[in-house]
């Protein structure tokens, strides 16, 4: 059966994941401290097994992030995706109680954008704004 909880991902099932999703793993401590630092995020599982994740950063008054939003490629397109989007849109409604001029930014993958404009996020470059940039 599928669930979705809020919890804190272990990093053996966070490198599953980003694995599954083709972004690789990380080194056990580097990702530790990122999951040490992430104000909110949600796990799916298939019984016991780890099939989706998604989490928030930021400060939680200003500016959020929407991160890692992943669904492992045998359970795309059954709304795992949709699921882990409505539990972070929920956080972030309780969070836009301090300020509901909270601004919640994700960087969506090329070719994923679609998915995104489903729970109302726009490409910045139809809002008048200027393009996101990344430094790596
Ligand atoms: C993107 C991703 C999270 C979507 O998850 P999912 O569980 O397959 O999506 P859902 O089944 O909830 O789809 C919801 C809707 O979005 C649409 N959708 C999903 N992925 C899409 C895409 N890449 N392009 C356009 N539409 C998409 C679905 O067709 C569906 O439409 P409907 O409501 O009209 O039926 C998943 O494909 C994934 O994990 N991909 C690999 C990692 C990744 O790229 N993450 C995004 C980083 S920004």
């Amino acid at each position: 059966m599928i669930k979705i909880v809020e919890n804190k991902i272990s990093v053996d099932d966070f490198n599953y994941l980003t694995d599954k999703v083709g972004w690789g793993t990380r080194e056990f401590k580097v990702v530790e401290e990122a999951l040490n630092n992430t104000l909110y995020s949600v796990s799916v599982y298939d019984d016991n097994k780890i099939i989706g994740y998604g989490r928030i950063i930021g400060d939680k008054t200003i500016f959020l992030y929407i991160q890692d939003i992943m669904v492992v490629p045998e359970y795309k397109g059954q709304k795992v995706g949709t699921k882990i989007m409505n539990e972070l849109l929920k956080k972030v409604d309780e969070y836009k109680k301090v300020n509901s001029n909270i601004r919640t930014y994700l960087g969506a993958s090329k070719g994923k954008e679609k998915f995104y404009e489903k729970f109302g996020f726009k490409t910045r470059s139809s809002a008048d704004l200027g393009e996101g940039m990344v430094l790596f």
